[in-house]
């Protein structure tokens, strides 16, 4: 009996329990050495009070019926079976390491007959007692009779059911029995032979405590139509989990003194919370439930002590391992935890756990993820990330946050995405997971078609519709006046909300498709020139559609990947070294609306059309240049930066210095576009490159136009070196670097690694960065005489000794075989005085470093006018 009370008085007293958070994470159950219930079990009934009705008394059976996890043939239910439930319990082991069983059976059973019973907890003692030796007892009132006697053995639960017409006479001792909704006594079957009878009691009187968990904003109704039996049954299965886990005091509870068990540790999730337990609806017949059992019974049932999850559980929690799972549907959702209707979780998801999904289909454009339901708390450090790559963190959105207040859309773009879920080493009791749902997209923005004929059109794979909010758009690139023929095969997007615009040109609207075609509807439709098809959802209610097209004369390719250059100048200032500098706006062309441009009075207009490689017409380790045509037919060369770190601003502030020299390239302006920076815009020069001219036409520049070039550029070098304050170092002469206009003039170019020197030059120990110009300078001599570089300009090694320099300028045989050796021996003294400056240049400075012995370009100028002099004398 104290017992008894005891349990009564501790249930009774524990009042929100368990709510466990991060200090409460200690709490655990602990196998005490004794038995727990390894066989199969029956339980036994004892059916005690008046009005039971059969359909309630089955819906019990059912539930015991359904505790046996192999009853159940249908694997995966979204809802919790009682079998599942089952097999948290399962968890629980003896001292051998023998689980729970898994079968349960409902053993004998006794019918109560006769008046309305009021009970005092000695008359049910008594009864209980008679059952084990009579299978018809009365004397009380009223009459029992029972299937079997009542047999004592260990794998047994004896279980006093009460209906809701029993009244419990009120005294001392019936307290546990008016108070709680659960329990058990002990009864003396034989002398000092004892069993443990439980029982449990549905609602009596109205508002007592027996029904408190059918509440909450979700609930619908009671599983069976009967929340009286629906709540009892709850009680009872609960104290079975008490009974198989815990039969003789010493199994699995609590350790914290307090002695709970599997069930009671849970109880306050059970009847405490004031929302009621996340529950499934059946909005048709209008009831709620947390579990199914078999025979389509539905229940709703307490939680269990989940000791892998410490924390309350339904059923076995899911754990991820460490593998990645590929998902190669394009359309799908991921989980964690248990969800009901994507409104409320069942149970938390598990701690420690790190989770990774992979989401390929290798046509996608994109992948799209909605996130339908988070219950992710965040102060354990609990996320879900969605990622482009697997590697690190960098590309991904972190999803976290229980306050509803997210992104719900997120799209990925490629053809691959990755999910991440982590969770912390406590998991609260609210963190019960989450459910996102992704679709691959197979369109994305503008796709330009050149192809003659083929077929366009979004297509999904079989049986999967498209995805909502796509703005896609293909062009066929058909020449102005050409036949475009489009011809339908398939048009299924939902009517009225989702569009298929056919467009001639990319403005004016030919047709606007929404619905479902079939055969003979399917447009065919003849267009001219450039075609537009857009395709714009809304919803996720249609299929695609795809169409063949043919187009009589497409447009070359190459011509029309086209990046439009508009430059706007908007003020024309002269300033002092005689330049205009010109201020360019630079746009890039997105789509037709995006070019508008203010232009005012003092503004000219240059559209510029720069290709990717067709009007490519130079590259260097941090630009790329590029050949743009004005509108009124004037070309310019745009150096286009390849990232926002290139050296621009110098390189236009020294461009601006040097400007007023003929031997100098021109800048013409300079364009922004806020992204990659600043684009400089170049006078174009028709030949190209000297290197490019060596090269490919090395016949056309003869002697004297190579020596032209020669003197031309140490002009340039001696505006830089001496001229100006401070003075600039080139730092990059090569051919590449030299561009010739028509008339065979040559321009230094190619400053992007110019600078202002460190010293000014009075310094007799000259500054390295002149002496390396002279050096290439050097370099470039010896190319202009040999028509082609030197293998590695870097190898200092070929000018170690003189003999290996005279070996590779000294004699005629050096030089470029395409000429003519000039017969005039003046004009053979000339070339041999200009290989004799190359090895001055070169030579003398040991490579780069800069010694005194280089020479200054004062010195090589004056060199090179000597030359010049003695090649066009007239000799005799
Ligand atoms: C108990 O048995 C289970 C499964 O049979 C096994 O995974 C576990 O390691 C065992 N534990 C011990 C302590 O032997
Ligand atoms: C039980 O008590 C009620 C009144 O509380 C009484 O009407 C009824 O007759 C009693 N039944 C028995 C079997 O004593
Ligand atoms: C109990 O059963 C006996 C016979 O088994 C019968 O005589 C008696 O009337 C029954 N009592 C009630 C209250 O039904
Ligand atoms: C235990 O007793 C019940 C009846 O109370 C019976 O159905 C069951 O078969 C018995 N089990 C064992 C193992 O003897
Ligand atoms: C369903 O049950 C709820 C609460 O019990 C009630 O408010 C609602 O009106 C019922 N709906 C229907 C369609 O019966
Ligand atoms: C889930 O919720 C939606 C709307 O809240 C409802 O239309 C649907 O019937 C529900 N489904 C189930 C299985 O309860
Ligand atoms: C097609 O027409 C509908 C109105 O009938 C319009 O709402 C929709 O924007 C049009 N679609 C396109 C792509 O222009
Ligand atoms: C389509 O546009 C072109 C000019 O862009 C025009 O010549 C042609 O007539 C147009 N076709 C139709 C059917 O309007
Ligand atoms: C489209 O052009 C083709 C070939 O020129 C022709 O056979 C067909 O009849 C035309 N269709 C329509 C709808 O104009
Ligand atoms: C149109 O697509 C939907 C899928 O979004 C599909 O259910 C439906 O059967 C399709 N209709 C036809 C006629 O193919």
């Amino acid at each position: 009996m104290m017992g008894v009370l005891l349990t009564a008085l501790l249930l009774y007293i524990l009042p929100q329990f368990p709510r466990l958070y991060a200090d409460e994470g200690s709490f655990s159950l602990v196998y005490n050495g004794g038995k727990i219930m390894t066989q199969p079990v029956t339980v036994s009934l004892l059916w005690l009070g008046t009005e039971w009705q059969e359909s309630g008394q089955q819906a019990i059976r059912n539930a015991i019926f359904s505790l046996t996890p192999s009853r159940y043939h249908v694997k995966d239910s979204e809802v919790p079976t009682l079998g599942n439930w089952w097999e948290t319990i399962r968890q629980y082991r003896d001292g051998s390491n023998v689980s729970v069983t898994d079968r349960v059976d409902v053993g004998a059973e006794c019918f109560y007959k006769g008046p309305q019973l009021n009970m005092t907890l000695d008359l049910v003692t008594g009864i209980g007692r008679s059952v084990f030796s009579k299978t018809s007892i009365d004397g009380f009132g009223g009459n029992l009779t029972c299937t079997q006697l009542f047999e004592v053995n260990d794998s047994t639960i004896y279980h006093v059911v009460f209906s809701p017409m029993v009244t419990f006479l009120s005294g001392k001792e019936q307290m546990e029995l008016m108070f709680l909704c659960s329990g058990n006594f002990p009864v003396e079957v034989s002398a000092g032979k004892n069993v443990k009878m439980a029982w449990a009691r549905p609602q009596q009187t109205p508002g007592d405590q027996c029904l408190t968990f059918f509440q909450g904003d979700y609930y619908r109704g009671p599983p069976n139509d009967d929340e009286k039996i629906d709540s009892l049954v709850g009680f009872m299965l609960a104290k079975i989990a008490e009974e198989v886990t815990n039969p003789d005091g010493r199994g699995w509870i609590s350790n914290d003194g307090s002695d709970r068990t599997v069930s009671s540790s849970c109880v306050s999730i059970f009847m405490g919370d004031e929302a009621g337990p996340p529950l499934f609806n059946d909005m048709e017949r209008n009831v709620s439930f947390n579990a199914v059992g078999l025979n389509g019974y539905r229940y709703m049932v307490q939680y269990i002590w989940d000791q892998k999850i410490r924390n309350c559980a339904l059923q076995p929690s899911e754990t991820c391992g460490t593998n990645v799972l590929t998902f190669k549907q394009p359309k799908g959702y991921l989980k964690i935890g248990t969800t009901v209707n994507q409104t409320n979780g069942l149970q938390p998801y598990s701690p420690n756990q790190k989770c990774r999904w992979k989401i390929q289909y290798p046509t996608a454009k994109f992948i799209s993820f909605t996130i339908n339901y988070l219950s992710v708390a965040e102060n354990t450090g609990d996320q879900v990330m969605i990622c482009q790559s697997d590697s690190g963190s960098a590309q991904c959105s972190t999803i976290q946050s229980n306050a509803g207040n997210f992104d719900k859309n997120f799209n990925v773009i490629g053809s691959k995405a990755y999910v991440e879920f982590t969770s912390g080493d406590h998991v609260s009791f609210e963190s019960r997971g989450w459910e996102l749902s992704y679709s691959a997209g197979f369109c994305n923005g503008k796709e330009d078609v050149y192809d003659q004929e083929g077929v366009i059109g979004y297509k999904s794979a079989v049986g999967y519709s498209y995805v909502e909010g796509l703005s896609c758009q293909w062009v066929l690139h058909g020449k102005p006046g050409t036949l475009v023929t489009l011809s339908f095969t398939h048009i299924n997007i939902s009517k009225d909300f989702d569009f298929l615009a056919i467009y001639n040109g990319t403005m004016l609207q030919m047709a606007n498709f929404s619905g479902i075609y079939w055969r003979s509807d399917l447009p065919l439709m003849n267009l001219t020139g450039e075609v537009m098809i857009a395709f714009a959802t809304q919803t996720d209610k249609g299929e695609g559609w795809s169409a063949n097209f043919y187009i009589s004369s497409p447009v070359d390719r190459s011509k029309k990947t086209l990046l439009i250059v508009a430059i706007v100048i908007l003020a024309v200032v002269g300033i002092s070294l005689s330049i205009a500098l010109i201020t360019l706006a630079f746009v890039r062309r997105r789509s037709k609306h995006t070019t508008r441009m203010d232009l005012n009075e003092n503004s000219l207009l240059i559209r510029a059309e720069v290709n990717g490689e067709e009007n490519k017409i130079g590259e260097g380790p941090s630009s790329i240049v590029y050949r743009a045509e004005s509108t009124d037919g004037i070309s310019m060369a745009i150096k286009s930066p390849k990232d926002s770190t290139s050296q621009t601003k110098l390189e236009e502030e020294i461009l601006i210095k040097t400007s007023s020299h003929p031997n100098i390239i021109s800048l013409v302006g300079y364009a922004e576009d806020g992204i990659r920076g600043r684009y400089l815009v170049f006078e174009f020069m028709g030949r190209g490159s000297l290197s490019w001219n060596l090269n490919e036409t090395g016949g056309k520049l003869d002697w004297e136009k190579r020596l032209e070039i020669a003197i031309q550029i140490s002009s340039a070098i001696q505006m830089l070196h001496m001229y100006l304050k401070p003075p600039i170092s080139h730092g990059n002469i090569t051919s590449e670097n030299i561009l010739l206009d028509e008339c065979y003039n040559a321009k230094l170019g190619g400053f992007g690694a110019a600078n202002y020197c460190t010293s000014d030059g009075t310094n007799p120990e000259m500054p390295s960065e002149m002496a390396e110009d002279i050096w290439s300078f050097g370099l470039l001599l010896v190319e202009l005489l040999r028509g082609e570089p030197l293998v590695n300009r870097n190898a200092s090694e070929f000018f170690e000794s003189l003999e290996k320099m005279n070996k590779l300028l000294g004699g005629q045989e050096c030089l470029d075989l395409r000429l003519g050796i000039p017969e005039e021996e003046c004009k053979i003294r000339a070339l041999a005085k200009l290989g004799e400056i190359a090895k001055w240049c070169i030579g003398s400075s040991q490579g780069v470093g800069g010694g005194v012995n280089s020479p200054k370009i004062g010195d090589v100028v004056s060199g090179l006018n000597q030359v010049k002099q003695l090649f066009f004398s007239v000799s005799g």
